[in-house]
Parts: structure tokens; sequence; C-alpha cells
């Protein structure tokens, strides 16, 4: 059904819906990924998703949410009823950070986003998801991407740890471009990006931080900021164990994605976290990631053979 809000009430607008959305079938078709965000194609309903999103979001942050991230909240100028535009979004953020977000059309591989993210380009999906289905989506969308990610990426700090991720991952592309037996490479390549996926889901999206005044912690990770549910469980459920971050505990703990996490990892601060991300290269280097322990994240061929492609 599609509904008013001042925006479209045409029935036949396609939108950009999660799933079902026919210009990103067609972008896909032609094996296109880094695309426009069409925004005329967004249509009543689409909006009228972003608005309750946000619109219930809003309490929650401030209880819940890292101060840095209620400033990039601010510092963006999100329009709380309506789908953002990418280019007003970075008009805002790129002065800041000099990160910018670039709309695509699915999923990146893994080396290709991470090395985005040294460029200071934030691959952004830009479907929202259905507004009769709110809670759940195992796809990124829209608001997980630009209300989730994107205001920390207006903190120097934070963007700084994610560009030395980034760098990280080419480090990781220089190792395993010396080793010359196929198997061996792909074997290597696995476990290095396995240590670094657990990483990244550990931090980045689900990541808590010590509250300024020492008491208790607050959300930074965008998988928590982008979730309803999830953001209160994460700090308030008994049900969550929440110890301070350990990178060998981090690059060796498998994690699912399709349940709330039991097992959230606090920093202290930005400067932390930044630290662990040079720790996590030094390991890197060392062979510590060689031989991390085995189950999920499990990793798509394409997503190894990003890094081996780009070794080549
Ligand atoms: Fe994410």
């Amino acid at each position: 059904m599609a509904t008013t809000l001042g925006h479209d009430t045409a029935e036949d607008i396609p939108g950009l819906t999660t799933t079902r959305a026919p210009f990103i079938e067609a972008a896909r078709a032609h094996g296109e990924l880094y695309i426009e965000q069409p925004y005329d194609l967004y249509n009543g309903e689409n909006h009228e998703a972003w608005r309750q999103l946000f619109a219930r979001m809003g309490d929650r942050w401030q209880r819940y949410a890292n101060p840095r991230f209620l400033q990039g909240v601010e510092t963006l100028c999100l329009d709380p009823s309506a789908v953002p535009r990418l280019e007003d979004v970075n008009k805002f953020m790129a002065p800041r950070t000099g990160f910018k977000a670039k709309a695509v059309s699915g999923y990146v591989p893994a080396y290709l986003f991470f090395d985005s993210l040294r460029k200071r380009e934030f691959p952004t999906t830009i479907t929202i998801r259905d507004a009769g289905r709110l809670d759940y989506l195992p796809e990124p969308d829209i608001f997980h991407d630009i209300a989730g990610h994107v205001p920390m990426h207006t903190d120097p700090a934070f963007a700084d740890a994610l560009v030395r991720f980034g760098e990280a991952a080419q480090t990781a592309v220089h190792i395993v471009k010396r080793i010359k037996d196929p198997d061996e490479q792909v074997r290597r390549t696995t476990s290095i990006m396995k240590a670094m996926a657990r990483f990244f889901w550990f931090t980045v999206e689900f990541g808590l931080m010590r509250a300024p005044d020492g008491k208790g912690v607050k959300a930074y990770g965008s998988g928590l900021l982008s979730s309803y549910g999830e953001l209160q469980h994460s700090i308030e459920s008994p049900m969550v164990q929440r110890y301070p971050i350990e990178l060998e505990w981090v690059i060796n703990q498998y994690f699912e994605i399709d349940h709330y996490q039991p097992l959230l990892f606090i920093v202290e601060s930005f400067e932390h976290l930044f630290e662990q991300v040079g720790m996590l290269e030094d390991w890197m280097k060392q062979g510590k990631l060689d031989n991390v322990s085995p189950g999920e994240p499990s990793l798509s061929e394409v997503d190894v053979r990003s890094f081996i492609d780009a070794s080549a």
C-alpha cells in the first residue's frame, strides 16, 4: 500500500524495496556494482519505512549510543521523514573526515569493500526494507548503512580506524602474493580473511565502548545502532556477555548472524580501536592469523578470490 507523506501517492513508482527493486536487478544483470542513487524511484512506502525506522530509534540512540554517534547524526542533518540522498549525506560528511557514501547494487566482494574503506569510500546499499517488516532483515539496507554506519564516519578517530583496517587488508594481499602453492594460498587467505571478518564484526558492526563517565557501556557498532530491539538488548540484557576486547579471542571467535549476539566486546576509545587494528596487522605479518579456529563466518569463493586476484 502506498502511503502519503508529502511524497508521491503514485502507485506506479516501482520503489527501491529490498529484494523487490527492478532497478537493482537490472544493474546486477548488467554487472554494474557502483551505481547512481535513482532517488525518484523511492515510493511513498519506502519513505514511510524510513520515517518509522528513524522515529523509533530516537529515544534508544539517546540512551544507548556512543556520544560520537549522536554527534554524527546531528552533523549529517538526516531528514527524519524521507530516505536520504547520498549526495546530501556526503555534503556534511566529506568535510569532516573525507569519507563518502557510494551507492552499490549489492554485495561487494570482501577485498573491494575493505579497500574502499582505505580510500575513504563507503559502499552503501540504497534499497530499504519493506515497511511491513521493520525488524528482521538478513540483508543490509540504506537504514543500516546510512543511519547505522555513516554517523560514525563523521568522527575523525573512528574514520582513521576504518582506513587503518583497509590498509591491513592491503597488507594481507601483499602477504598472500608471496605464497606460491595455490592450495596453501587459498588456505592462508581464508584464515586471514576469517580473522579480519571476525574483527570487523565484533568492532565496526557490533562493538561496545566504555561510557565516557566510566559507568557502563555504549554502542558504536552499526548492527546494534540500526536495530531497535538489539540495541537495548546489547546494553541491558543479562543474556549478553560483555568483555574487554582481546584480539586473540576475537579472531578465533565464531559468530552467527541470524539472532541477537550473545557475546560482545568492549573497547576503551576509538584510539584503542585504532591500536587494535594495528595489532591485527602486526599479527598478520607474524603469521598469527594463518591458523585461526574454524567455524563461522564461512567465506564465499568470490570473497577469497577477491584477495588472491588483487595480489596477482
Ligand atoms: Fe554493516
